[in-house]
């Protein structure tokens, strides 16, 4: 059962079987055919531990909880908190577990999630783990891929830009090798997807390339999944500057592409996709936006309910 095998939150994209994906992926549709407002999580109260900046991850979480009928507490930066003054993870998450029922993270560092999770008698949900890993934003887009009428089997995706420091990608890919598809990874040489995730990939037998450019196969691709370049993982700002404008999508492009291709991306986009193509019913990255309320209501029902 997803609650028992869950029960210390949702860390990894690795923990999930197709099964899982399967079974949360109908629970979010689930959600979107309910009243928009429930009771279900009513006296529940989340907290949203953000030390790092968002938009979409803490705000979507935070509007799930309410329409479940609970509550939130927390804070969008780790500079109000008491870590400020020296306070370790571990003694923040023993404390906030006494204030909460459920604890969202995002943190600066790639294993603050796990080692979160390690100290909490509460459900953990990773919101995004340095450059590590990000899945609640890849199990939305897997339910974005499917409800906006594709299929993940035989799916050919193309995932573009910040390979190496995208977490979001991190995710999609580990869930994506849950199905038979071709994946093409494409950025510059010096953002290519890491050693240790692509022997993962190897490991679980997807079929996957590598390359630098995209306009030679987008007239194959089902989807385009699009990151920007990661600005605040750069150590050296110069290497930064040399590849901030490597890929800008446009309507050329766009116009290259087959009639049910679809263009994605987890925002915040900085100039990676032209802002002309935005109307276009083949770019469906503000409706990303949308499925993380249904899939972030059925996460918090699945983890906090009674
Ligand atoms: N996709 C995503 O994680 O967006 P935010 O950084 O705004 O939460």
């Amino acid at each position: 059962m997803f609650k028992e095998k869950f029960q210390e939150g949702i860390i990894s994209a690795r923990d999930f079987t197709r099964d899982d994906i399967e079974y949360i992926l109908a629970k979010a549709r689930k959600m979107m055919t309910h009243e928009k407002n429930s009771e279900l999580l009513r006296g529940k109260i989340l907290a949203t531990l953000f030390f790092e900046p968002s938009t979409r991850t803490r705000l979507s979480f935070e509007s799930a909880m309410h329409r479940l009928g609970g509550s939130v507490i927390g804070f969008s930066s780790g500079d109000v908190s008491s870590i400020k003054k020296g306070e370790s993870i571990a003694d923040t998450i023993r404390t906030v577990e006494n204030y909460s029922d459920g604890i969202v993270m995002r943190h600066p560092l790639e294993g603050a999630a796990k080692m979160a999770s390690r100290f909490a008698k509460v459900p953990i949900i990773n919101a995004g783990s340095g450059s590590g890993e990000h899945p609640t934003q890849a199990l939305l887009d897997l339910l974005t891929i499917t409800e906006e009428g594709l299929k993940l089997d035989g799916l050919n995706i193309g995932i573009m830009g910040d390979l190496k420091y995208g977490r979001t990608v991190h995710s999609l890919a580990v869930l994506l090798s849950n199905y038979e598809l071709n994946v093409y990874f494409i950025s510059p040489k010096e953002l290519m997807l890491r050693n240790r995730d692509k022997e993962f990939l190897r490991q679980s037998q997807i079929k996957f390339k590598e390359a630098t450019q995209y306009r030679d196969i987008l007239s194959i691709l089902d989807v385009l999944y699009i990151t920007r370049i990661q600005r605040e993982r750069f150590a050296d700002i110069e290497e930064y500057e040399r590849v901030k404008n490597f890929y800008v999508f446009t309507e050329e492009d766009l116009a290259q592409t087959k009639d049910e291709f679809k263009i994605m991306h987890p925002l915040p986009r900085i100039n990676e996709i032209s802002p002309e193509i935005d109307n276009s019913h083949k770019a469906i990255y503000f409706k990303q936006a949308f499925y993380g309320i249904p899939m972030r209501k059925a996460l918090l029902a699945e983890l906090l309910a009674d």
